[in-house]
């Protein structure tokens, strides 16, 4: 019989929970792989984690390290601290992280040193901003990883161009949009009136779903008031459904920033809940990376209100465009996507609902080739 491949697969935030689903699922498939989830208690409030957990069919975790809130340097050290206690005890072969939140940094970290490999899924993304704190994750793991799993060819191009080898680096498609497609699935046999904001939705045919929470957008009061200007100018023409993050929701008391009644504040929303409303949204405003991938998957326009991206696919291909973070860059880029209303957008290559079983067939040796050859040429794509 072949040895069991022992996993631990990571996660911590929010964004986190939505790759990891997929892998989990498919992992059981395999007899000989023992895949233990791991949750680093990143975010721990009901809505950013537990609702998560139910909403997308993921057991309870394995281990729970309980590392809450903190500055980066503190949170990173309790992640570590606890995870490292963990690989002790478990003795993993592999320690799979995914995307680029503190946690994603700590636990590759932790394994590394711990001679244990690592693998990245979502690996190669780059945004060549290092004041993004996701930026210094993506690229610290993406120096010690074992294997990169890439999720569109720029990932795959900038690991090249880092010097990794290009055996290590697989193009498998996107774990994101595997869980979109199986939660669009569920949603199709849901009644919508389940949903606190069934009636929100009924009453309005023409709306703007909005995601803020970056520490550029929201941590300053200039900057979140000059977003909000933008912002209030859009509901003027159209309401706009924002799901606030607790981040943002400190930040907008603490600042006072005065946002119109036509924006409705809703409290952190569940995965099913926030697809049954961006997905027929009018327009997606967000600064958030998955939405980017999602609304471009499911072909919904999308303003991306940051000054980068480390997603070009989803502007090169897809329904994304750059607005920045002034009050006329945004209003610009609002312009520019009502005047492309019915113009058709393509979906990345294999962005397919197949990534994991792509992972899992490399990781078990029963390997789907996804050679990384024929890249193009290296584009940024910066406002
Ligand atoms: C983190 C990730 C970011 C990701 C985002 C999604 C890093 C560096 N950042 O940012 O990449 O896009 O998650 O949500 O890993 N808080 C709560 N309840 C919670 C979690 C947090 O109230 O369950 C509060 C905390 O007090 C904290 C603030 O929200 O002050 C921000 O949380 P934190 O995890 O530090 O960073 P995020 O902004 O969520």
């Amino acid at each position: 019989m072949a040895a069991t491949l022992k996993v631990l697969l990571v996660a911590g935030a929010r964004p986190n929970f939505m790759k990891i689903s997929p892998i989990y699922r498919v992992g059981l498939k395999y007899a000989e792989a023992d895949c233990r989830i791991v949750h680093t208690g990143q975010h721990y409030d009901y809505e950013m984690s537990q609702a998560f957990f139910e909403d997308l069919d993921l057991p309870a975790p394995d281990f729970f390290l309980n590392a809450g809130s903190g500055s980066h340097a503190v949170q990173t050290a309790r992640i570590m601290t606890a995870f490292e206690e963990v690989c002790l005890a478990a003795r993993p072969d592999l320690v799979m992280v995914v995307g680029d939140v503190n946690s994603t940094l700590a636990c590759s970290i932790v394994a590394k040193k711990l001679l244990i490999k690592v693998a990245h899924v979502e690996a190669g993304l780059r945004s060549f901003d290092l004041s993004m704190p996701e930026e210094i994750n993506r690229m610290v793991t993406d120096s010690i990883s074992d294997y990169f799993f890439v999720t569109e060819e720029s990932g795959a191009r900038n690991l090249l161009r880092e010097g990794r080898p290009p055996e290590t680096v697989h193009f498998v498609g996107n774990v994101m949009i595997d869980n979109l497609f199986y939660q669009l699935h569920k949603l199709a046999g849901r009644d919508g009136r389940t949903f606190s904001t069934y009636k929100l939705k009924q009453g309005q045919k023409d709306y703007v779903f909005l995601t803020l929470h970056r520490p550029s957008n929201v941590d300053a009061k200039e900057s979140f008031q000059e977003i909000a200007d933008a912002l209030n100018y859009v509901a003027a023409e159209r309401p706009v459904f924002f799901p606030v993050h607790p981040r943002s929701s400190k930040m907008l008391a603490e600042h006072n920033v005065k946002l119109s009644d036509n924006i409705y504040l809703l409290p952190p929303l569940g995965f099913q809940e926030s697809l049954f409303l961006w997905k027929d949204a009018a327009l997606v405003m967000t600064d958030s990376g998955g939405l980017q991938e999602e609304t471009t998957a499911l072909g919904v326009p999308c303003i991306t209100i940051r000054e980068n991206t480390e997603r070009p696919i989803t502007i090169e291909m897809g329904t994304n465009i750059l607005g920045g973070t002034r009050r006329e860059t945004i209003l610009e880029a609002y312009r520019r996507s009502l005047d492309r209303k019915g113009q058709r957008f393509a979906v990345p290559p294999k962005w397919d609902g197949r990534a994991a079983e792509r992972i899992w067939k490399i990781l078990m040796g029963s390997e789907e080739k996804n050679h990384v050859t024929g890249i193009r040429p290296i584009r940024e794509v910066h406002r």
